[in-house]
């Protein structure tokens, strides 16, 4: 017999003592298991946030995470069901579980009125394909600071809980444009920034580092950037402005470069929406992100997203699950 349940207890163990080997992310085991309890914790965690498995004659075949998210779609909120982290134990592979979990996972989205599906891939996306998802382009680039000058006349200082509904405006005003992309309300973006806080306090001291930014203007935040170090190498996770231009964002970059002028300029990579180059700034190396993102329509009177070019999708990469 086979059934879809919340994985939790002696199944939850399982799949984490299975799957650490290829998603430990730096941490040990006890943190990793922790990782995911504290996400659970999290106000946007608690009830958007699960882990089902496939449960078939007592033991777990496969299993997933399922993220209750909402998206703008061609100008329209609709209700997405994000899947992460699919998973088959290793002695059970090769016979249909994986494919027979996404099923189950599908089929109750649409009874609990889900419209779309996304996930990322890690694997060959014709394994998704199969499944009816479409692969929806997403690029990375590597931004070029102009360095000239020193530090401009900016105020940054660190980005807190007061900063979100602020951020959430920025954010919902960049998707207008988009034909696709997630609708980040407050407690999303709560959880993002706690996950990378969490990530870096629960693995080595230092080896990966967070900044969360704000300029602000008449005590509101007027643009703001989450970013990681990690090896040397920045990433703008994700970042606002109310400057359609960008020029804040791009005056906030230069001010984080200027605290170590004797330093080389560190790397820094983003998913920097198409529209969306501060002046200071240069992108160049674009390519394809590592996993690719999938998206597919739930329900037959959802219609399927006409192929999408990557400067129609906003996502940043703090939106990865
Ligand atoms: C990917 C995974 C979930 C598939 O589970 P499974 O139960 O064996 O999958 P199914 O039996 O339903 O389907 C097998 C198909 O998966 C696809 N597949 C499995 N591993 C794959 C890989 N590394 N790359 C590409 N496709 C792969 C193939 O299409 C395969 O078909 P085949 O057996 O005819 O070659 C499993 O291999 C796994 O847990 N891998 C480690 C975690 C992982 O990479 N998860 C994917 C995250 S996006």
């Amino acid at each position: 017999m086979a059934e879809l349940v919340p994985a939790t207890g002696a199944h939850l163990l399982q799949i984490q003592h299975e799957s650490f080997a290829i998603w430990n992310d730096g941490l040990d085991f006890p943190q990793y298991g922790r990782f995911w309890e504290a996400q659970r914790r999290t106000a946007w965690g608690g009830s958007h946030l699960d882990r089902v498995a496939l449960v078939e004659d007592g033991t777990v075949t496969s299993s997933a995470k399922r993220y209750d998210l909402s998206a703008r779609v061609e100008g329209r909120i609709r209700r997405l069901l994000g899947i992460g982290a699919v998973f088959t134990s290793p002695s059970r592979r090769g016979r249909g579980g994986a494919r027979r979990l996404l099923e189950a996972i599908l089929e109750e989205a649409v009874t609990e009125g889900y419209e779309y599906a996304m996930l990322f891939s890690e694997i060959d996306t014709a394994f998704y394909e199969q499944l009816n998802f479409v692969p929806v382009p997403l690029l990375e680039s590597r931004l070029v600071v102009e360095r000239e000058g020193g530090a401009p006349a900016v105020l940054v200082r660190a980005g807190d809980d007061r900063d979100i509904p602020a951020i959430a405006e920025m954010s919902a005003k960049r998707a207008e444009g988009a034909r696709l992309a997630l609708d980040r309300t407050e407690d999303w973006i709560r959880y993002g920034i706690a996950k990378r806080r969490l990530h870096s306090g629960l693995g080595a001291a230092g080896l990966r580092e967070v900044e969360f930014l704000v300029t602000e203007e008449g005590h509101q935040a007027v643009a703001y950037l989450v970013s990681t170090i990690y090896h040397g190498q920045w990433f703008l996770e994700e970042a606002g402005d109310r400057d359609p231009s960008g020029a804040r964002l791009g005056a906030m970059l230069q001010v984080m470069l200027a605290r170590t002028p004797h330093l080389d300029a560190p790397e820094i990579r983003a998913w920097l929406p198409q529209g969306f180059v501060p002046p200071q700034v240069t992108r160049t190396d674009e390519h394809a992100t590592g996993g690719a993102m999938m998206i597919r329509p739930l329900r037959d009177r959802t219609l399927p997203l006409p192929p999408l070019d990557a400067h129609q999708v906003v996502y940043w990469r703090n939106d990865y699950f």
